[in-house]
C-alpha cells in the first residue's frame, strides 16, 4: 500500500469548531420543537471525535449508543460491500434517533445503515453528517444536518482516517498519496 501524507489542510480547528456549533445548534432547534426521546447513534470509528463535541452543542437531554460497520478495508476506495461490526446495545423503538457519520461518499454505507435502524420501528430518523462528498454519491442518501461539503478528494484528521492513520488530527486535511 502507498504512504500517504497530509499535503495540506482543507478545514481548521476553528472552521470545525464553526461548522459543529452550527449544526448543534440547528438540531436543538429541531428537538425541541419535536420534543420526546432523543439517542444519538454514532458510526464509529470515523464520528467518535466529531459526535463527542457534537453531542456538547446539543442542549436537549440525549441518550448515545455506537454503531460499527466497515465498508472500506484499509483504502480509499469502497469496496461497496457493508459488515455490521459491532451492533447498537439499545431499543430503537419508539425513540428519535439521529444518525451521526463522519463523511458520507458514495452514500453506501449510510443507506445500509438506514434501512437497518428503520427497520427497528424508531419514532423518527434523522441523519447529520460532518462531510459530504456529493459528486461521489452512487445512491441518494437524507443527509438532514450537514456540516459541509467538499470536493472529491480524500480527507483525514479530526476521527477521519486513511489505513487507521491521522484520527488525532485536530484538523482535517487533504492526503496525497506517494508511490503511486
Ligand atoms: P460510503 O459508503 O462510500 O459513503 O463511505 C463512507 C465511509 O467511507 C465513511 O464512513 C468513511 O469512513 C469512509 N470515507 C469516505 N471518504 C473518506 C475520506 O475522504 N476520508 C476518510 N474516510 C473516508
Ligand atoms: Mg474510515
Amino acid at each position: 500500500m502507498p504512504d500517504g501524507e497530509i499535503a495540506r489542510t482543507l478545514i481548521s480547528e476553528q472552521e470545525i469548531r464553526t461548522m459543529v456549533q452550527d449544526l448543534g445548534l440547528r438540531i436543538t432547534r429541531h428537538y425541541r420543537q419535536t420534543g420526546g426521546d432523543l439517542l444519538v447513534v454514532g458510526l464509529l470509528k470515523g464520528a467518535f471525535v466529531f459526535m463527542a463535541d457534537l453531542i456538547r452543542t446539543i442542549e436537549y437531554p440525549l441518550s448515545v449508543d455506537f454503531l460499527a460497520v466497515s465498508s472500506y478495508s484499509d483504502s480509499t476506495l469502497s469496496s461497496g460491500e457493508v459488515k455490521v461490526r459491532m451492533d447498537i446495545q439499545a431499543s430503537l423503538q419508539d425513540r428519535h434517533i439521529l444518525l451521526v457519520e463522519d463523511i458520507v461518499d458514495t452514500g453506501i454505507t449510510f443507506e445500509k445503515v438506514i434501512g437497518m435502524i428503520q427497520g427497528r420501528n424508531p419514532r423518527s430518523l434523522k441523519t447529520c453528517a460532518l462531510l459530504s462528498k456529493p459528486s461521489r454519491r452512487e445512491v441518494s442518501v437524507p443527509i438532514d444536518f450537514c456540516g459541509r461539503d467538499i470536493p472529491d478528494e480524500f480527507v483525514c484528521g479530526y476521527g477521519l482516517d486513511y489505513a487507521e492513520k491521522f484520527r488525532n488530527l485536530p484538523y482535517i486535511g487533504v492526503l496525497e498519496m506517494s508511490g503511486v
